[in-house]
């Protein structure tokens, strides 16, 4: 089975059971946030750092490295 989320105005697509980082990383897409002027993406993988924040259909701060992805999910960058 295949998921597909939209994310910078773009669909991607992933298999069942991936996480949202797992569904960026596997398209290509290295960092999806910017901090202090530098782009952020995976770094632990774990939960811990929240490096990897996002918002998912409108809520804030979420985890992509721990958050499975669900078909059409609408997946936005953060800056802070
Ligand atoms: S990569 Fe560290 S919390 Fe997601």
């Amino acid at each position: 089975m295949s998921v597909r989320i939209r994310f910078d105005g773009d669909e991607i697509a992933g298999r069942d059971g991936q996480t949202i980082a797992g569904v960026l990383l596997g398209a290509g897409r290295r960092s999806w946030r910017s901090a202090a002027g530098a782009e952020r993406g995976v770094f632990c993988g774990i939960g811990v750092c929240q490096d990897c924040v996002v918002t998912v259909n409108g809520i804030e701060n979420v985890r992509a490295c721990q958050r499975t992805a669900h078909e059409g999910d609408i997946v936005e960058r953060e800056a802070r």
